[in-house]
């Protein structure tokens, strides 16, 4: 947070406030730069309690979901949920990335995963039901699907993702929270962790052979979750008509 906000200058129009400015160029300014930092640190800080709110508003809901299932059918369909609010240095880098103006309201704007929920389910048709029983209510508006199961990307990725805006009740009016959903099966979210952790661990790119591995370990992943999934349909445990979307 300090990190950005020593990148952070207010403009004084439109209580816009403009990224990027370093300190040095600040020296003329005619307000005390510690009320200006303090001031946006406010700032910032609400708009991360704005996405948090729909985070608990959201994980509420995956919560009871659950806990009626286990009632109805001694079973769960959510393994566990996951959460997190995107870093200020994250957002600033896909801003950047997206040749942005650094303002605040433009993040607001086009950045539509500052919020971010990972929901990981046992079987394909678990990340199914449970996408749609979260978008059948009626406080909850989904904005965009992208269905990397039925199309997994290039390197072999595969999950259901969401973004949806989930409404919260603020003291003095109701509002809309953009979040993320990422939906995945055990299988599929221990090759996206696996290989998340290769990518970040290491400053080099992949060579094609490593490339050509992880894909490999996709598609054994893929297989595992089809085998697994006829099982649950001769054991009763899940439909097959919940398989796409
Ligand atoms: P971002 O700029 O990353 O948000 O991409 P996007 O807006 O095109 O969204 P997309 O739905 O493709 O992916 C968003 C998120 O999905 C990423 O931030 C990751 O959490 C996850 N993801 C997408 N592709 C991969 C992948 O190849 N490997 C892993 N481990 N995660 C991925
Ligand atoms: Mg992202």
């Amino acid at each position: 947070m300090n990190n950005i906000l020593k990148n952070l200058k207010n403009t004084g129009e439109d209580d816009e406030l403009i990224l990027e400015v370093s300190i040095e160029e600040e020296e003329d300014r005619l307000l005390p730069r510690s009320a200006d930092y303090l001031d946006m640190e406010k700032q910032y800080d609400q708009i991360m309690f704005f996405y948090e709110s729909g985070i608990r508003q959201l994980t509420a809901k995956l919560d009871i979901l659950n806990r009626e299932f286990q009632f109805c059918n001694d079973r769960n369909p959510i393994e566990y949920v996951k959460s997190r609010i995107k870093t200020s240095e994250s957002i600033l880098r896909k801003m950047k990335k997206q040749g942005l103006p650094l303002t605040f309201s433009c993040m607001m704007n086009n950045i539509r995963d500052i919020a971010g929920v990972r929901v990981v389910c046992p079987f394909i048709t678990d990340v199914y039901q449970v996408a749609r029983l979260l978008i059948g209510q009626p406080d909850i508006e989904l904005v965009q699907i992208k269905d990397y199961i039925r199309e997994p990307k290039e390197n072999g990725y595969r999950s259901l993702h969401l973004i949806v805006t989930v409404e919260v009740y603020f003291s003095d009016r109701k509002r809309k929270v953009p979040v993320e959903v990422q939906l995945r099966t055990i299988a599929m979210n221990f090759w996206a962790s696996t290989e998340h952790q290769l990518r970040y661990k290491k400053d080099r790119a992949f060579t094609e052979d490593i490339h050509r591995q992880l894909k490999e370990c996709a598609q054994l992943m893929a297989q595992a979750d089809e085998m697994m999934q006829k099982l649950a349909e001769n054991l009763n445990v899940s439909d097959q008509d919940d398989l796409f979307w």
